[in-house]
């Protein structure tokens, strides 16, 4: 496979695990797979120093000003960060992010030398609906799909709930996506798949042809199963 898989781990509102920000912890790339963590702004500092790839959860597309709460994507590069997540579902949720508001973000992350991971996919009430195509479109619609980012395909009925996307669903959309991109970054663009994915379902998920790695939730808090997703990853980029 010409991509190189990419496991993130978002510890959400979450403090690290024990341990995890230490040189020796599993939350390192390893020889095939790039591996990041996505921390609260609080604990960035002590991944950076760790030698993580890491990333803000959040970064606003302003550099700075009036916006209590906020922190820009400036400031994260300039604090070390690599990457930022970009309007995953919950801040669409819960801090009413639209389409356009993630786009700007992507756009602000990359003019700072930011590598954003833009998050997209639909709820349960549009897949009842069949309407997941569509929002997955007008999802993608304003990204900047001609530079590097990475999106992140995480089902909301997915996150956090068990209720993994067989193998099938995750592929057929990853395949969607992927066809919408521009010719020129259809081979390079990584897609991951993020949704309740653990040790146990991620072997045959990251075997799909358009699924290039995992953002991971629940067990990217557990070292152990995220480890044996890492190890899993791995073996699978060595076979190929
Ligand atoms: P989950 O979360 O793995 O706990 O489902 C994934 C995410 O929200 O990125």
């Amino acid at each position: 496979m010409s991509r190189r898989i990419l496991i993130a781990g978002n510890w959400k509102m979450n403090s690290a695990p024990e341990g995890a920000c230490t040189e020796s912890s599993v939350y390192h790339s390893t020889e095939h797979v790039d591996v990041a963590v996505f921390p609260t702004f609080l604990d960035l500092e002590e991944c950076i120093a760790a030698g993580i790839l890491t990333g803000g959860q959040f970064g606003h597309p302003e550099a700075h000003g009036a916006h209590t709460g906020d922190i820009s994507m400036a400031m994260l590069k300039d604090n070390g960060c690599s990457m930022v997540l970009c309007g995953h579902s919950e801040r669409r949720d819960h801090h009413k992010e639209t389409n356009a508001h993630v786009a700007q973000q992507a756009k602000a992350a990359l003019e700072v030398g930011l590598h954003p991971i833009v998050c997209i996919g639909e709820t349960e009430a549009e897949r009842e609906h069949n309407e997941q195509e569509d929002v997955i479109r007008r999802q993608m619609a304003d990204l900047p799909l001609n530079a590097d980012i990475t999106i992140a395909y995480e089902p909301v009925w997915a996150i956090g709930t068990g209720n993994t996307a067989t193998p099938e669903q995750a592929q057929e959309i990853h395949a969607l996506i992927r066809s919408l991109l521009p010719e020129e970054r259809t081979e390079s663009t990584r897609i991951l798949y993020g949704g309740s994915m653990k040790p146990s379902n991620a072997q045959e998920l990251l075997l799909q042809p358009d699924i290039d790695g995992g953002l991971i939730g629940g067990a990217s808090l557990e070292p152990e199963a995220f480890g044996e997703i890492i190890a899993i990853a791995e073996q699978l980029s060595q076979d190929n």
